[in-house]
């Protein structure tokens, strides 16, 4: 059992109860970090609320007012176009200058969102990814102009409850978005095809899915646990004149390298629109 995030009376709040809002609730939870009357989140729609509620075992609320006075974390997570929203409503609701905040807001910088709060309240700016649903996210975060030692360590505390946590520099956080925040997409995509071309050469579905999600699991833990570099492991599976090499060519062929870098790239120019308000 981890030891305990909030002090007594105080709770924790995350406004925007949604994918990553929830699997961030999840994680605290399940590690004990802190307990279900200390938690609390807020959505847009009656909807997601009540799911959350069934789901987390948690209080739920649209109009999440009364609730932040008591807060001793905040955790944003709606959309970064509502930030300025609900940077409003937290200014109208009694936030305590000693409350810390945390947004995972894509491309919102923490001179944007301090300037929208106004106040000198502790904030923290992070970036996660959904595998944290599964305990193996990664998340970066970065302190801003008031957030001390403490509460970069609280932070790294929620975050270390969902996978791996990093702190970084600011300038940064567009690319790691466009890197390991979309990262999971680009994933999905490659698993997908790896599996229909298991299926073109004559496997059933399910098991050209078990064997590929397996063999990448497998090879990112081969990258983590040896330390090795990745064109190292890759030449380990490489035999003169085989099939693997064979395989390799084709992939070089079709400018994987290039491709997988140009998303990367343009990913990030997005983010720093959105952190423009631009989308
Ligand atoms: N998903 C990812 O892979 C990922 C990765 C890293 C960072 N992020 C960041 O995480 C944030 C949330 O993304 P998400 O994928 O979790 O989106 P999401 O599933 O759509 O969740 C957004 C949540 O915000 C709620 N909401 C909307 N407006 C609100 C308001 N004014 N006040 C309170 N709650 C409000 C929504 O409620 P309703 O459900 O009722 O509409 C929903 O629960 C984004 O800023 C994104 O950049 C996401």
């Amino acid at each position: 059992m981890s030891e305990e995030l909030l002090s007594p009376g105080r709770t924790l709040g995350v406004i925007g109860a949604g994918v990553m809002g929830t699997a961030l609730l999840k994680g605290m939870l399940d590690h004990g970090l802190l307990s279900r009357r200390q938690a609390w989140g807020a959505a847009k729609t009656e909807a997601s609320c009540e799911e959350v509620a069934q789901s987390l075992g948690i209080t739920t609320s649209r109009e999440y007012a009364d609730l932040v006075g008591d807060a001793e974390i905040l955790l944003i997570s709606v959309k970064p176009g509502q930030a300025a929203k609900v940077a409003e409503k937290l200014k109208a609701s009694g936030l305590r200058s000693d409350a810390l905040l945390i947004s995972v807001l894509a491309g919102v910088t923490t001179d944007r969102f301090e300037g929208m709060l106004g106040s000198e309240n502790p904030f923290v700016r992070a970036m996660p990814n959904t595998p944290c649903l599964v305990g193996h996210g990664v998340t970066v975060y970065c302190g801003g102009r008031w957030a001390t030692d403490k509460h970069l360590d609280l932070c790294k505390k929620i975050f270390l409850s969902v996978g791996k946590a990093l702190e970084v520099e600011e300038h940064y956080f567009n690319a790691i978005t466009a890197l390991s925040g979309s990262g999971p997409a680009y994933m999905y995509l490659v698993m997908e095809s790896l599996a229909d071309a298991g299926v073109r050469v004559g496997l059933p579905r399910d098991l050209a899915m078990e064997l590929v999600a397996q063999t990448m699991l497998g090879s990112a833990r081969m990258v983590q646990e040896t330390g090795r570099h990745p064109a190292a492991l890759r030449d380990d599976v490489t035999t003169p004149a085989g099939c693997t090499i064979g395989g390799l060519l084709m992939l070089e062929d079709g400018k994987i390298r290039s491709v997988l870098a140009r998303a990367v790239e343009e990913a990030t120019k997005i983010v720093e629109q959105l952190g423009r308000g631009k989308s």
